[in-house]
């Protein structure tokens, strides 16, 4: 059974038939290099950031029925170093929509290349991706359609991070025009 989302904010000439979190769900694989090490010979956090925005922009693609853009990367956490060798597979799916913006999720996992043990949770993150026109400009998005308990958790969560995005924005913005009207701009 899904959910039938309206996105918010949408406006009734926007408002997209939904699509299922699972048709857009992708997962890519990777077998780390010596050419992807840092100093301590571990991979090198940035590797992993661009698999974890590479998977991510399919999901927005697929989902959005074309280019989209990454808005912002936020919450990115490294548990474990990931090792020469090691398979490492990013796995992505749409969490939120919102009116042109998508919410993915990504889970970072790791197995030995040559050994049949279970993967290890190693890393996650949650990007904003606006869905953008030939102009670049933002456009409709499909309200996403929860199927799973799982999903549902997670576009709850989504709209938390969400609200405390816009709060943080709001705030240093009203921060920084209050310190403009005192005379305290320092040419931001
Ligand atoms: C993302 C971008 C399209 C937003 O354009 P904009 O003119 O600010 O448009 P809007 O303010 O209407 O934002 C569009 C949507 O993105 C969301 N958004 C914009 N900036 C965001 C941010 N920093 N974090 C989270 N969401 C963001 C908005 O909330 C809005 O979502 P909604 O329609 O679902 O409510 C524009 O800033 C851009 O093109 N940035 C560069 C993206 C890029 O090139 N990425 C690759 C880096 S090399």
């Amino acid at each position: 059974m899904t959910d039938h989302a309206i996105s918010p904010g949408a406006a009734p000439e926007d408002t997209l038939p939904g699509k299922p979190v699972s048709a857009s769900r992708t997962t890519l694989s990777h077998i780390m290099t010596a050419a992807e090490t840092n100093l301590l010979g571990t991979v090198h956090g940035g590797v992993i950031m661009k698999l974890v925005d590479d998977v991510a922009g399919a999901v927005a693609g697929r989902h959005s029925g074309g280019p989209a853009v990454t808005a912002s990367m936020d919450e990115m956490v490294f548990m474990e170093p990931v090792r020469v060798g090691d398979l490492v597979h990013v796995r992505a799916q749409v969490n939120w929509t919102g009116r042109t913006s998508m919410e993915i999720g990504v889970r970072v996992l790791a197995e030995r290349w040559n050994e049949s043990t279970p993967p290890t949770r190693v890393g996650s993150a949650y990007l904003v991706f606006a869905a953008v026109d030939a102009d670049g400009k933002p456009r409709p998005v499909p309200p996403v359609l929860m199927e799973t308990e799982k999903d549902r958790r997670r576009n709850q969560e989504a709209q938390i991070r969400r609200q405390h995005r816009l709060a943080r924005r709001r705030a240093i913005k009203e921060l920084r025009e209050k310190r403009i009207a005192e005379g305290l701009n320092d040419d931001l």
